[in-house]
C-alpha cells in the first residue's frame, strides 16, 4: 500500500544526494536570536526540491517540515529535515543526514535517514523491518551498561543535572565511552547499526528522530518520549533517551530517575515484551 512512496522515494533521495554532495553552501543564516541556530541555503534548497517533487506527484499529503514554518498537521504528513547535523555539515561535511518520515493518522508508517556522507540510506518499515542500503539489519546486540558507548551532547548534560543532580556523573562511571555525533537522526541509526549502544538528547523536535525512531525500533532497540500525546506532532520539543535494548533501558532508569524518561508501568511493560 505504501510502497509506491518508499519506491519513490529511493529513487528521489539518490538524486538528491548526487546533486548536493559536492555543493559548497554560499548563505549561512541564525535563524533565531542565539547565535547558534544556524540555516544554510543548501538546507532550503533540499528541502524546496522534496517538497516541491512530493507534493506534484502526492498532493494529498502535509508536511511537517523544519524550514521556513511548513507544519501542517493532518492525517497523511510527510516530517522532513532536510539537513540534521548542519553544524556538521557546513564545519566538517560529515555526520549530516536527509530524514523523512511518513505517519498517517499520526502514526509511523516509514522513515527514512540517508547519512549523506557515507553514503548509508537506512529505511525503516513499522512492523516489517529495517534496511542499510537494501540489506535488511539485524536485530541489535544487547550489551551491558558497562558495554556501552553514550552519546550526548553538552546542553543535555545540563538538561539532566538539573533534573537529576549528579546522574551524569553516576552515568559516566558506569559507561564503557561516550560520544557526541550531532545528528539525532544519525545517533539513533548507529545505536540501529551496533557501533553505539545510547543516545540521549534534550530538546529534539520531531523532525529530528522520526525516521531514525522507526528505524531503531525496528531492530529491537528501544526510544523513550514523554508520555505525553501529540507533544511532539504539536512541534513542541522533547527530551529523547534512545537505546539498543529494554535491559539496557533499564539499567539506565535507575541512575536517570526522571519523570520524563520513564513511561508509565503499563507502556512499560509493552516495551519489554521482547
Ligand atoms: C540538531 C541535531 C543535533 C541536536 C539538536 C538538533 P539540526 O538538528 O540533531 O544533534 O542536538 O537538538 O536541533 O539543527 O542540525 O537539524
Ligand atoms: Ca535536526
Ligand atoms: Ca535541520
Amino acid at each position: 500500500m505504501h510502497q509506491e512512496k518508499i519506491d519513490f522515494l529511493m529513487t528521489l533521495l539518490p538524486n538528491i544526494r548526487m546533486k548536493y554532495l559536492n555543493q559548497i553552501s554560499t548563505m549561512v543564516t541564525v535563524k533565531e536570536d542565539t547565535f547558534d541556530n544556524i540555516v544554510t541555503d543548501i538546507d532550503l534548497k533540499i528541502q524546496e526540491e522534496l517538497t516541491s517533487t512530493l507534493s506534484a506527484r502526492f498532493p494529498e499529503i502535509t508536511f511537517l517540515a523544519e524550514e521556513n514554518d511548513l507544519q501542517e498537521v493532518s492525517d497523511q504528513m510527510w516530517i522532513i529535515d532536510p539537513i540534521d547535523g548542519t553544524k556538521n555539515f557546513f564545519r566538517r561535511n560529515e555526520d549530516f543526514a536527509l530524514s523523512i518520515a511518513y505517519y498517517e493518522k499520526r502514526q509511523p508508517v516509514f522513515g527514512f535517514v540517508y547519512d549523506i556522507a557515507k553514503d548509508l540510506l537506512y529505511l525503516g518499515i513499522t512492523g516489517q523491518g529495517a534496511w542499510v542500503n537494501q540489506k535488511k539489519m539485524d536485530r541489535v546486540k544487547v550489551r551491558t551498561l558497562h558495554e556501552s558507548v553514550l552519546d550526548m551532547n553538552l546542553k543535555t548534560t545540563f538538561t539532566l543535572n538539573a533534573k537529576k543532580p549528579g546522574c551524569v556523573e553516576m552515568l559516566s562511571h558506569e559507561v564503557f565511552a561516550h560520544r557526541s555525533i550531532g545528528s539525532a537522526a544519525i545517533s539513533l541509526c548507529r545505536i540501529a547499526a551496533g557501533s553505539h549502544e545510547i543516545y540521549i538528547s534534550s530538546h529534539l523536535k520531531l523532525w529530528d528522530f522520526a525516521a531514525a525512531q522507526i528505524v531503531l525500533e525496528e531492530v529491537g532497540g528501544i526510544v523513550i518520549l514523554p508520555y505525553e500525546p501529540n507533544r511532539q506532532i504539536a512541534g513542541k520539543s522533547v527530551l529523547l533517551l534512545g537505546c539498543s535494548s529494554s535491559k539496557l533501558y533499564e539499567d539506565l532508569k535507575a541512575i536517570l530517575f526522571i519523570s520524563e524518561l520513564t513511561l508509565p508501568s503499563k507502556m512499560n511493560s509493552n516495551k519489554n515484551g521482547e
